[in-house]
C-alpha cells in the first residue's frame, strides 16, 4: 500500500511518471535512483516494503524524483489490475512502466524441482502478463507510453544448469516481442533488456561470475536505452556479440559444454 508522506506534484510542474515492479535492490532500486535523477515521479513495487521505504525516503530527501511504494507479491497475480489503478490514481498518470521482478535459484543440473521451477515462471513470467497486459490496454488507449521488459541473455538459449530460468525469460522475451509488434502501430514503444551478470544478490546463484558489471551502471544502460526507444538492448552492449556466437553453437556441442 502507498504509505508515502508526499505531495502530489503541481500540475506547473509535470512530471514524467514510472512504475517499477521489483524495484527494492539491485537493478531496480538503481533504475528507481536513475530515473528520480531525471525528475520522475515515481510508483515502486516488490515484497520487502522495509527496503522499498529506505528507498523512498533516500529519494524523496534529495528532491529531484519523488516516489511512492506499494507492497505486492507478483505471485498474487489477481492483484495487479487493481493496485495498478491506484497507482495511476496516486501519480495521476503513467508514462513509463518497467517489469525487473525476477528470481533464481542456484544453478544445478542434477535438480529436478517442479515446485520451484513453477514459481520461476510465476515470477518471472506469469506475473509479467499479469500486469503488462492492463499496462498495455491502458498505453493503446492513450495513444503512447513505453513498456519495458528485464529479461536475460540467460532467455537466449536452455542451459543445463537453470532450464526454468532460461525458460521464464525466453518467453517473457517472445511475449514482449508481440506486444511490440501489437503496439507500435498505436505509438507505444516497447523494450527488451537483456542483461549479462550483474553485481547483485541474484548473482550468488549464477554457476559462474565473469566481469559483472555493477547494478549502477546497469541502470545507466538501461535509461540509455528507454532515451533511445530501442526494441532490444543487451546490457553491456558486448553481450548481444557473445549470444550471437552462443546462439549458433550446435546442440549437440552446447549440451557437452560448461555454460
Ligand atoms: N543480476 C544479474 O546478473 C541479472 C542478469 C540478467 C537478468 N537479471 C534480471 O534482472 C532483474 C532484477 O534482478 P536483480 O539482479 O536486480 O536481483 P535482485 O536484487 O534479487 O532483485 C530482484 C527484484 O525482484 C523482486 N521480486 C522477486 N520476487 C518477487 C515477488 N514474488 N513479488 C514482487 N517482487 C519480487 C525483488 O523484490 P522482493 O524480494 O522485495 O519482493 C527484487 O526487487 C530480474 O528480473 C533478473 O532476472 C539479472
Amino acid at each position: 500500500m502507498d504509505d508515502s508522506p508526499i505531495e502530489a506534484p503541481r500540475p506547473l510542474e509535470p512530471r514524467p511518471k514510472a512504475i517499477i515492479i521489483g524495484a527494492s535492490s539491485g537493478i531496480g532500486a538503481a533504475l528507481a535512483r536513475r530515473l528520480a535523477s531525471e525528475g520522475y515521479f515515481l510508483a515502486l513495487a516488490a515484497r520487502r516494503g522495509d527496503l522499498l521505504q529506505d528507498l523512498r525516503d533516500e529519494i524523496n530527501a534529495q528532491g529531484k524524483g519523488q516516489c511512492l511504494t506499494y507492497s505486492h507479491d507478483v505471485r498474487q497475480a489477481e492483484q495487479a489490475p487493481e493496485l495498478l489503478q491506484r497507482m495511476l490514481r496516486d501519480l495521476g498518470g503513467l508514462d513509463l512502466f518497467v517489469y525487473c521482478a525476477g528470481i533464481m535459484y542456484p544453478s544445478d543440473p542434477e535438480r529436478f524441482d517442479a515446485e520451484q521451477d513453477l514459481e520461476i515462471l510465476q515470477v518471472n513470467l506469469l506475473g509479467a502478463v499479469a500486469w503488462l497486459d492492463p499496462v498495455a490496454l491502458r498505453f493503446r488507449r492513450e495513444g503512447g507510453g513505453h513498456i519495458v521488459g528485464i529479461g536475460s541473455v540467460a532467455g537466449d538459449r536452455g542451459r543445463r544448469g537453470t532450464p526454468a530460468y532460461a525458460a521464464s525469460k525466453a518467453g517473457l522475451h517472445t511475449y514482449l516481442e508481440g506486444l511490440r509488434n501489437r503496439l507500435a502501430r498505436h505509438g507505444v514503444t516497447v523494450t527488451t533488456i537483456k542483461p549479462g551478470q550483474v553485481q547483485t544478490d541474484m548473482l550468488k546463484n549464477a554457476p559462474q561470475v565473469r566481469g559483472p558489471i555493477t547494478a549502477e551502471r546497469a541502470a545507466e544502460l538501461i535509461w540509455r536505452a528507454i532515451r533511445a526507444r530501442k526494441s532490444t538492448a543487451y546490457v553491456p552492449a558486448r553481450w548481444r556479440w557473445v549470444m550471437l556466437v552462443i546462439r549458433h553453437i550446435p546442440s549437440f556441442i552446447f549440451r557437452r559444454m560448461n555454460l
